[in-house]
């Protein structure tokens, strides 16, 4: 990923349009210009977990700022990055992480326990490779990440906000999925997995709509040896549901 001064300043979300929420969305949406698709909720953290923020944080982690990230400065070299949205407790992410030790990768993150928990994994499994941001990935990509610079995104099963009336919160939306694609440089990988069949339907067109993507498979994609199986994943298997993969690559420019 080049090395980059300037601010991006894209103003890709604004494209998303208010919506006629009762559920704070409005008022978000008004502060923040786009709808989350999270909520803060108040969550249990170990002690252990505490403690890898405590005291782990400066070395692995890097505030959000209205700035480019300079990619040799935060990882101490060169080379491809891959980011991953909502890494949950990062076993997944570590497990990726220690299997491709070449490649770069920025997890961004809001929950703290799923932080304290990836801190801990990288300190544990003595991981040089990964960095983490605790911050709307939205405001991550939009203000954080260069254009043209992302060698690979994860987004492994993203909140499914599985009623009607709040889908307006998913994060794969088309201009989010915009934004991400213009991020990722030409012939980078857009990988992105569910175990919601109505989700993963919402994924494919809105994937296959974007005109800077392009599908490496007819539809669905089979899971690729890279992935190992997360735990929402595992939790969505016991309940019963299928799980669907999608990859596609940034068209060449
Ligand atoms: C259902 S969990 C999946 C976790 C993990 N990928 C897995 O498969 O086990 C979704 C995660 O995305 C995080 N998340 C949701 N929206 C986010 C956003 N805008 N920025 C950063 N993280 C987000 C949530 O906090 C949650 O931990």
């Amino acid at each position: 990923m080049a090395r980059m001064t300037s601010t991006p300043n894209s103003n890709l979300m604004s494209d998303i349009p208010p919506s006629p929420a009762t559920d704070g969305a409005d008022t978000e949406a008004l502060r923040t210009g786009h709808i989350r698709s999270f909520v803060h909720r108040r969550s249990h953290i170990t002690p252990s977990q505490q403690a890898a923020i405590d005291v782990l944080m400066p070395k692995w982690s890097l505030p959000y700022k209205n700035a480019l990230l300079n990619v040799e400065q935060t990882f101490g070299r060169p080379g491809p990055v891959i980011l991953e949205i909502g890494f949950g407790m990062g076993e997944t992410t570590a497990k990726i992480a220690a299997a491709r030790p070449d490649d770069n990768f920025l997890g961004v993150e809001v929950f703290n326990a799923g932080v304290g928990a990836l801190l801990k994994r990288i300190d544990e499994n003595g991981l040089q490779n990964i960095r983490i941001i605790q911050h709307d990935a939205v405001e991550v990509v939009r203000d954080m990440i260069a254009p043209d610079s992302l060698a690979g995104v994860h987004v492994y099963f993203p909140d499914p906000w599985p009623k009607k009336r709040h889908h307006k919160r998913r994060l794969l939306q088309p201009p989010f999925v915009h934004l991400l694609a213009s991020r990722i440089a030409p012939g980078g990988y857009f990988h992105c997995a569910t175990d919601w069949e109505n989700y993963a339907e919402q994924m494919l067109e809105v994937l296959s709509g974007e005109p800077l993507l392009q599908n490496t498979c007819t539809d669905y994609a089979p899971r690729p040896d890279y992935r190992p199986q997360t735990k929402f994943e595992t939790r969505g298997l016991r309940l019963g549901h299928g799980v669907w993969d999608l990859i596609f690559t940034r068209k060449p420019s």
